[in-house]
Formats: structure tokens, C-alpha cells, sequence
């Protein structure tokens, strides 16, 4: 009914290179993209941290809070980064950077629709949506 807005701030501002580094490298230790490393450890201390706050939206456990809608980075499922479809550690990494440097800030909208569909309408839906495999 009331769609929804991603929103993550942009990091590029905050984080120096070396630091959106260190965190994109941590990030792939969490679905077993990378291994643990002296970078990744540095990267861990900046998500679970107040330099850069990341647990606060994606949980110390880093599987996304929900009422933030903030992904689960530990699932290998990702839905904005392409990490699968880069070649190498490099490459992952310098995706994620320029992804946690940029944020999300009105790009992932879904509009509402309470004031569009019928509350029947929209119970129909979320029937249909579910017996696709969603919530469940
Ligand atoms: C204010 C909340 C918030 C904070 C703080 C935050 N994020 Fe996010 N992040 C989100 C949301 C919300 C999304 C999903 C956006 C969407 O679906 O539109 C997201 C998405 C992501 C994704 C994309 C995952 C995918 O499936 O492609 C990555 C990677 C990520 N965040 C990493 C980080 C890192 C690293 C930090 C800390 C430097 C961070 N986030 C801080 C809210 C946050």
C-alpha cells in the first residue's frame, strides 16, 4: 500500500579509499566471497562501528534489519551489486566501492498504491505475490 524507498547514505564522503577498501573486502567474507584477511578485519571493525555505522541498518549479524529494508549481505543474494558477475576479488570489490560510496538515495523506488488499487485489489495481490514464494 505505501510502497517503499531505499535509502543508504553515500560513504564516499566519509570513508577515505583505503577504508571503503577494507569494508568491501569484509563484505565478501560474509558470503564467502573472500577470506578473512588483515583487510577484512579492518573492514569489520568499520561495519560493526561508529565510523561506519553499517550494523545499524544491516544488524551486527549483517543479515538487514527490516524495517531499515536493508539487504542481508550474508544470503549471496544481491540484488543492487553484481558481484557474481565480476571476474575477480578486484573487480568485486571495486563494485562494492563504488556502490557503498554512492549509496542509495532515491533510485529504488516503488511507488504507493493504496491511493490506485481498491483494498480488495491489493488483498488479491498480496495472495498472488505470496503463492509466487515471497514471505514465506
Ligand atoms: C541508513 C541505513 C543503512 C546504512 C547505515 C548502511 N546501509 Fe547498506 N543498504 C541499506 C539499504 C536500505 C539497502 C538496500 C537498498 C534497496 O534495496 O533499495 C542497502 C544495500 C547495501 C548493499 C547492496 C546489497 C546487494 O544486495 O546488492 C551493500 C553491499 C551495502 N548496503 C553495504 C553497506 C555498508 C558496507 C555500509 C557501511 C559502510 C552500509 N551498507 C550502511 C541501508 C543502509
Amino acid at each position: 500500500m505505501n510502497g517503499r524507498k531505499g535509502f543508504m547514505p553515500a560513504f564516499g564522503a566519509v570513508l577515505k579509499p583505503e577504508q571503503l577498501d577494507d569494508v568491501a573486502e569484509y563484505v565478501l567474507t560474509l558470503s564467502d566471497e573472500a577470506k578473512s584477511s588483515e583487510t577484512s578485519e579492518r573492514g569489520k571493525a568499520i561495519f560493526q562501528g561508529q565510523v561506519g555505522g553499517c550494523y545499524y541498518c544491516h544488524g551486527a549479524d549483517a543479515k538487514g534489519v527490516q524495517s531499515q529494508g536493508a539487504a542481508n549481505l550474508t544470503d549471496k543474494i544481491w540484488a543492487i551489486v553484481n558481484v557474481p558477475a565480476q571476474k575477480n576479488l578486484q573487480d568485486k570489490k571495486a563494485a562494492l566501492m563504488a556502490f557503498i560510496a554512492g549509496g542509495v538515495n532515491n533510485t529504488r523506488i516503488m511507488p504507493a498504491w493504496k491511493d490506485r488499487l481498491s483494498p480488495t485489489d491489493i488483498k488479491l495481490l498480496a495472495v498472488y505475490v505470496h503463492q509466487l514464494g515471497g514471505a514465506k
